[in-house]
């Protein structure tokens, strides 16, 4: 069997009040049509065709997914939307109908229709709501089969009572769905081409309707507003805390962490209050996060202990490390197991060697830094000349005093002393003490400023 996934995407979303089409909209930082895209690729779809139209071009030109677009220019309705997709399916594909502002819905879920359409039969996905207002109704028979589907504005008052209502998601074979879209008209209440109408005509031809419910509500809920958007962000997180905690973490407050991307965490592992997961981040075990943390593409492997308000983007920290509070690892940050990088120390494309410390107030840029090593208080490697990067490597075992300028390219060797306040520009040998320092005065008696009377 091969599986095609069609995704409604040419809405306008007039709601959302947005120059940007409403499926780019984005629940955890990735546009909501992308997760329904992921979520076919589950499936094993062997394609996927978006049918666009209000804003087409920006959404191909975000969209990375390698999917088939076909263009509504007018949007004239459910049923000549998926009309539009007709081309690019064969007859004997099995079609899922998904919606581009419904980014929740399960694979488990979608599965199941996707199992139940056949040449007999259509699948579709229906929820018992309390307020159905807005939603196209179920009509069944007396012995509770779906017998069609009415939309509210069409409803009678009858039909208005039923709480069983549309999600729009269903599956069906391509030839039983393009024989039946090429019968339906828009002699209704919008004067649109309304997909439900396949329900009808189907049950009349002697076909049959299965229905299926998704284990949450959320799974159907579709973005009309950017209140909506911000309710399902809600719901997406919380889903990311608990799963997070059925993996044996410790959220110190599971509402509030935001994982947008791919974390993947050990056991026994805690993260404190406010923090900020983005791309694809890895924790080890018993690795502590502090409140505050700001953490995206990065590694942290076992125990592990980040304090508050660190910062770390596009780097690796090795075992039993010590960062923060208040510490930045930029791009290409390479720490060596138990390294410690204390407060406002910032640290991009460098390597710190394992046991090493650069514990305060330092810049470590483009460098090499070897085991052992003590990176006094307010030390900086001077990488920049206004041009060029040029590095700086410290060797084993060296001590650099507090304050230092390292002028790179500039290499201290293994197991030198650097006195503090230095300005280092050529190269310091193996276990060599090198310091640059004006002697000292002092003058006695030196007359302090005083403090001027305040005039009346
Ligand atoms: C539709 C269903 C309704 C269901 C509801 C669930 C129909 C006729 N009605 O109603 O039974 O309860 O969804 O939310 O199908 N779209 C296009 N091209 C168009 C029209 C729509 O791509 O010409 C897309 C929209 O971008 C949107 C989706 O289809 O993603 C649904 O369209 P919308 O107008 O919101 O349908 P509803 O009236 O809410
Ligand atoms: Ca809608």
């Amino acid at each position: 069997m091969s599986l095609k996934v069609v995704v409604l995407a040419a809405g306008k979303g007039t709601r959302m009040k947005s120059a940007m089409p409403k499926v780019l909209h984005c629940v955890a930082h990735k546009p909501m049509v992308e997760h329904v895209i992921d979520a076919a690729a589950c499936l094993g779809a062997s394609g996927t065709v978006l049918v666009v139209g209000h804003g087409a071009d920006q959404v191909r030109a975000t969209v990375a997914a390698d999917v088939d677009y076909v263009e509504q220019t007018e949007q004239l309705g459910t049923g000549h939307a998926v009309q539009q997709a007709m081309p690019a399916l064969n007859a004997t594909d099995t079609v899922l109908i998904a919606y581009g502002d419904v980014p929740l819905t399960k694979p488990e879920t979608l599965q199941k229709l996707v199992s139940d359409a056949s040449d007999s039969n259509l699948a579709l996905l229906t929820v018992l709501m309390d307020d159905p207002d807005g939603y196209g109704r179920i009509v069944r028979d007396t012995s509770g089969n779906v017998i069609g589907i009415v939309e509210q504005k069409d409803a009678t008052g009858e039909q208005l009572k039923i709480c069983e209502v549309n999600t729009g998601i269903l599956a069906a074979k391509a030839s039983v769905l393009g024989e039946l879209l090429g019968r339906i008209d828009n002699n209704n209440a919008q004067q649109e081409y309304y997909l439900t109408d396949i329900f009808e005509l189907a049950v009349q031809q002697g076909m049959t309707v299965t229905t299926h419910q998704p284990e949450f509500e959320w799974e159907t809920v579709g973005v009309n507003s950017r209140s909506q958007l911000a309710e399902l962000e809600r719901i997406y997180q919380r889903n990311q805390a608990e799963q997070l905690m059925a993996a044996g973490v410790t959220l110190r407050d599971p509402d509030r962490i935001d994982v947008r991307g791919d974390l993947s965490v050990g056991q026994d592992s805690v993260i404190d209050v406010n923090c900020l997961f983005e791309g694809k981040v890895t924790l080890g075990e018993n690795v502590t996060i502090g409140p505050n943390c700001s953490i995206s593409n990065a590694t942290i492997a076992d125990g592990t202990v980040i304090k508050a308000n660190t910062v770390i983007e596009d780097s690796s920290v090795g075992e039993n490390c010590t960062l923060g509070p208040f510490a930045r690892l930029r791009p290409g940050a390479v720490l060596s197991d138990s390294s410690h990088i204390g407060n406002f120390v910032e640290i991009k494309k460098a390597t710190i060697g394992k046991g090493s410390k650069v514990n305060h107030l330092s810049y470590v840029g483009d460098s090499t830094v070897g085991e052992k090593v003590n990176i006094g208080a307010g030390t900086i490697t001077c990488n920049y000349d206004g041009a060029n990067k040029h590095q700086t490597v410290i060797e084993d075992g060296v001590f650099i005093g507090s304050c230092t300028q390292l002028v790179a390219p500039v290499v201290v060797g293994k197991n030198a002393v650097v006195g503090a306040g230095s300005t280092i520009t050529k190269a310091v040998a193996e276990n060599q003490l090198a310091f640059t320092r004006a002697a000292l005065k002092t003058v006695e008696n030196w007359p302090r400023p005083v403090k001027k009377p305040k005039s009346e």
